[in-house]
């Protein structure tokens, strides 16, 4: 169970991270930070491009620096997405798409499942699990 103190310091590094955000066609910036089971945080966000379809998200981006770090399981990730352009009372939680929960889903911890903190603000934070974010899932283990 993650304790109040990380599940904060998490939310707030996603915050952090979407700063970084590349995304000049959208507007939409991404920040997400994962916390592995070593106890490594690993942040990133989404980074756009000419050619749409090349567009990263942030979960990949955090993702994927923790995998080729050497951290394959992850306890839990922190996102928050919005346009600045977007008043904050007409903002909605930005929850991970489709290809972001396959990917998390290669690297779930022994526990076998994944909390995910999605922030509206770092005061506002839906709390689920990747495991009903993306029930019935396929993994490593069917193959
Ligand atoms: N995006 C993410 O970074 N994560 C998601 O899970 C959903 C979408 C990004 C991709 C694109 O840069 C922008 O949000 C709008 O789709």
């Amino acid at each position: 169970m993650l304790n109040q103190e990380l599940k904060t310091t998490l939310v707030k590094l996603a915050f952090e991270a979407r700063e970084g955000s590349y995304a000049p066609y959208s507007r939409f910036k991404v920040g997400a930070a994962i916390l592995t089971a070593d106890g490594q945080i690993f942040t990133g966000a989404n980074v756009e491009n000419a050619s749409y379809g090349a567009t990263i998200c942030a979960e990949r981006t955090a993702a994927v620096k923790a995998a080729s770090s050497g951290a394959r399981q992850f306890i839990a990730i922190a996102i928050t997405g919005f346009s600045d352009e977007v008043p904050p009372e007409e903002r909605d939680y930005a929850f991970p798409c489709g290809i972001c929960r396959q990917v998390l889903r290669e690297f779930l911890p022994e526990s076998g499942d994944i909390t995910v903190f999605v922030a509206l603000s770092p005061e506002d934070v839906f709390e689920t699990t990747l495991n009903t974010l993306l029930p019935h899932s396929f993994g490593p283990e069917h193959l």
